[in-house]
């Protein structure tokens, strides 16, 4: 049976890939997307996952808008790297699907309390502040939730946006702490793995090969988004970060990790929002999430390759259902 899903997620480049890669996979049933602030405010994120989702041809695919700051503090956003639309690098037109009236907290809400306990699976490609408020309005739901699998983090690789801290933690440390403490499975792809895995200029041709308007969108994206990166790094082609969510989902083979304790840093001026991960098992505190740590980038880029190959035709595209009246 394939795997319910809840995307969450701001709308970015590498977040757009992630959720194409789910709307591709027969594996993967997503219940619908929420959208949170982060890479760009939230007017911008909910509109562009309506974007994203009609370019896969799911005009029928439920996004909701989520909160507009994070739980504490004002919004950290990173127009820097992603453009000032958050999708800089294709022109997509804008979206006519609509942006369902419900609140993306209750979403969560509902649908964990609505699907069977321990069906639901979340995944977080940005600041967690919905699934964060969602588990402080409706503390229930921690225990009925499947499993969480985020992008956040680093800890040999050290942080992105500040020396100690990954964006999407550093944005709503808040928000990661009640996550990390709720109680449910978790799985981490923080840094230490997504910077293994790089959109180098032959998987971005691979892209292009395909021939479609995903592929040509998705090589577009690329280019633009990792030009940030290659300048910061040094590496030919930038880090993927947030498509490793749903891979992971598909082909957990592809990764390797460890159990450890993660807690969140939220006084220190110099380390907030730093994941402080206890990889040597030195603090005795209870193991809370799984810590990827390595990936098989080649099976990576060929699982997204594929899988992207499959959007576009017809038998994958679904119109809105009709309404009879
Ligand atoms: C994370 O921050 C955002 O810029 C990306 O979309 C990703 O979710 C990486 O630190
Ligand atoms: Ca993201």
């Amino acid at each position: 049976m394939a795997e319910k899903i809840i995307i969450d997620t701001d709308p970015g480049q590498d977040d757009a890939l992630a959720i194409l890669l789910a709307l591709a996979s027969p594996e993967i049933e997503v219940l619908g997307i929420t959208a949170a602030a982060g890479n760009v405010p939230l007017s911008l994120t909910e509109k562009n996952i309506r974007k994203i989702c009609e370019l896969a041809g799911r005009s029928d695919m439920g996004v909701y808008a989520g909160c507009s700051q994070p739980m504490s503090g004002t919004l950290v956003t990173a127009e820097y790297v992603h453009g000032a639309s958050g999708l800089d690098g294709a022109d997509l037109p804008e979206p006519v699907m609509p942006l369902q009236a419900m609140h993306g907290v209750d979403f969560i809400i509902e649908t964990l309390r609505n699907e069977p306990s321990g069906t639901v699976t979340i995944c977080t490609l940005g600041p967690m502040t919905n699934l964060g408020k969602a588990l402080t309005k409706a503390p229930d739901i921690a225990g009925r939730i499947r499993r969480v699998v985020l992008m956040g983090g680093g800890l040999f690789e050290g942080g992105n946006v500040t020396p100690a801290a990954e964006f999407n933690i550093y944005v709503d440390p808040q928000a990661a702490t009640i996550v990390f403490g709720c109680g449910a499975p978790i799985v981490m792809m923080p840094l230490d793995v997504t910077h293994k895995v790089l959109t180098t200029r032959a998987r971005i041709a691979a892209f292009r090969a395909l021939g479609t308007q995903v592929g040509e969108v998705a090589a577009g994206w690329l280019e633009y988004f990792e030009r940030f990166d290659e300048a910061k790094y040094g590496t030919d082609g930038g880090p993927l970060h947030d498509p490793n969510v749903i891979a992971y989902l598909l082909k957990p083979d592809l990764y390797s990790g460890r159990h450890c304790n993660v807690e969140i840093e939220m006084e220190s001026d110099l380390t907030r929002g730093m994941t402080v991960a206890d990889w040597w098992g030195v603090s005795g505190r209870p193991k809370n999430a799984l810590f990827i740590r390595d990936v098989d980038a080649d099976g990576f880029f060929a699982l997204l390759t594929e899988r992207l190959a499959t959007l576009g035709r017809a038998d994958t595209v679904r119109q809105p259902k009709l309404r009879l009246v």
